[in-house]
């Protein structure tokens, strides 16, 4: 048998880099040893990936992209299709988790300075992942066409209707139509099922390729490649990928399970922050809901375009409040990675940042009145400072010593 295996191994390595490409990225791929449970949130952020993938080929089999029959459909998943229900939640449970790892993800990269050179790169392109993860979770939202789908979408679009000039033409382009309607929901589908779920798939993978060319940073922010064994050249941090990653990551995917079907069984809507209320009443477009609010995940930006008065200014905030992350490699000039060598200034500022954000977070979920509003505009400004303040606090912050090694 094992004659076998080797010898179709090695017909396929004549043909194609299989063995190469294992040892590459995964046996000889090596990996500084300290990695923490902050590591834990990119494999998680594949699963997720993998999981919304095959869920949602399941349900657009019985899915409709028909205005007539979206939101009809979509309870024939939920009643009558076996399993309907599960393969259902584990979509939409999916979408919120998937955000909440993308959201650990990213605060470890801040915590870490793992934007900094030479991961500027993989830094962006996890930043382009992030924007169609958004898209992909909008055009998503609009398709049970639902009261939440169908006037959420409404606020979103007419954003682009702020646009001088050219925003009116943009969103009636955006809708396909003058009003939120067939077409929208049928382009909508097209694009949350091919376009975006492409552009996913094929950023993750870039994403994978531009780490493994740096190579991975870690709690210390050490550079585990300039302390190489001079007779191997392997660092004398690093440890293989597979089997050591591979297994602890396991560790990590079982914890996420347990806390993804306890979702899933106990509390699919999660009080109405993963699958809202109003959502389970079809879109009617000549009843606007009392209170519109984006999903749990868009909350921040919605609070940040609401505490601006005038509708464009309040536009631009919200798009620089996302565009001003793809800048963090270069606004943070301390000559220390990881926040463990940091000094304190940088940890109030990452603080005060974390309140702002979770205030904004909550602001944008609540309905809007003067005093709220005035906190949003505090938040906002907190949320900003962090970033354009820090080419200059990053500086003058005192740091400590690094050490040569990495430390267990
Ligand atoms: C589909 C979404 C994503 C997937 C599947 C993914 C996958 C991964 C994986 C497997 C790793 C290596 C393991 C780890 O360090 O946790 C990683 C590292 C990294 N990712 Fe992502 N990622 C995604 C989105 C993002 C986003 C949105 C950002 C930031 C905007 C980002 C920034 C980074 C950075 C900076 C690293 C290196 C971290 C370090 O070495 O300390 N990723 N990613």
């Amino acid at each position: 048998m094992d004659k076998i295996l080797t010898a179709s191994l090695e017909w396929v390595d004549t043909r194609f880099p299989l063995t190469k490409m294992w040892n590459e990225h995964l046996a000889q791929y090596y990996a500084p040893k300290n990695f923490n449970m902050w590591y834990y949130f990119g494999s998680l952020a594949l699963v997720l990936l993998v999981l919304q993938i095959f869920t949602g080929i399941f349900l657009a089999v019985n899915y409709k992209p028909d205005a007539t029959m979206a939101f009809a459909s979509v309870e024939h998943i939920m009643r009558d299709i076996d399993y309907g229900w599960l393969i259902r939640y584990m979509h939409s449970t999916g979408a919120s988790f998937f955000f909440i790892v993308i959201y650990l993800h990213m605060f470890r990269a801040l915590l870490y300075g793992s934007y900094k050179k030479p991961r500027e790169l993989l830094w962006i392109i996890g930043m382009f992942i992030y924007a169609c993860l958004m898209a992909e979770s909008f055009l998503g939202y609009l398709l049970p066409w639902g009261q939440m789908s169908f006037w959420g979408a409404q606020v979103i679009i007419s954003l682009f209707g702020a646009i001088p000039y050219v925003g009116e033409d943009l969103a009636v382009w955006i809708r396909g139509d003058y009003v939120i309607g067939d077409a929208t929901l049928n382009r909508f589908f097209v694009y949350h099922v091919v376009l975006v779920p492409i552009l996913l798939l094929a950023l993750a993978a870039v994403h994978i390729i531009a780490l493994h060319e740096v190579g991975s940073n870690n709690p210390d922010g050490i550079e585990i490649k300039k302390n190489k064994d001079p007779k191997t050249g392997i660092p004398l941090d690093g440890i293989p990928f597979h089997p050591y990653y591979t297994v602890k990551d396991i560790v990590g995917v079982t914890v996420f399970l347990i806390l993804f079907c306890t979702v899933i069984f106990y509390a699919p809507e999660m009080g109405g922050y993963f699958l809202e209320h109003n959502n389970f009443f079809p879109a009617d477009p000549m009843k606007t809901p009392e209170h519109i609010e984006p999903s749990w995940y868009f909350t921040p930006f919605y609070a940040i375009l609401r505490a601006v008065p005038d509708k464009f200014l309040g536009v631009i905030a919200m798009g620089a409040s996302i565009v001003v992350l793809f800048f963090l490699p270069w606004l943070d000039r301390s000559p220390v990675k990881s926040i463990r060598y940091k000094g304190w200034i940088f940890k109030m500022a990452l603080g005060l940042f974390i309140v702002s954000f979770f205030g904004l977070a909550y602001l944008g979920m609540q309905p809007s009145t003067p005093i709220k509003t005035n906190f949003a505009q505090i938040f906002t400004i907190m949320y900003f400072a962090f970033f354009l303040l820090m080419p200059w606090y990053s500086k003058i912050d005192k740091t400590k010593p690094v050490p040569e090694r990495v430390t267990d």
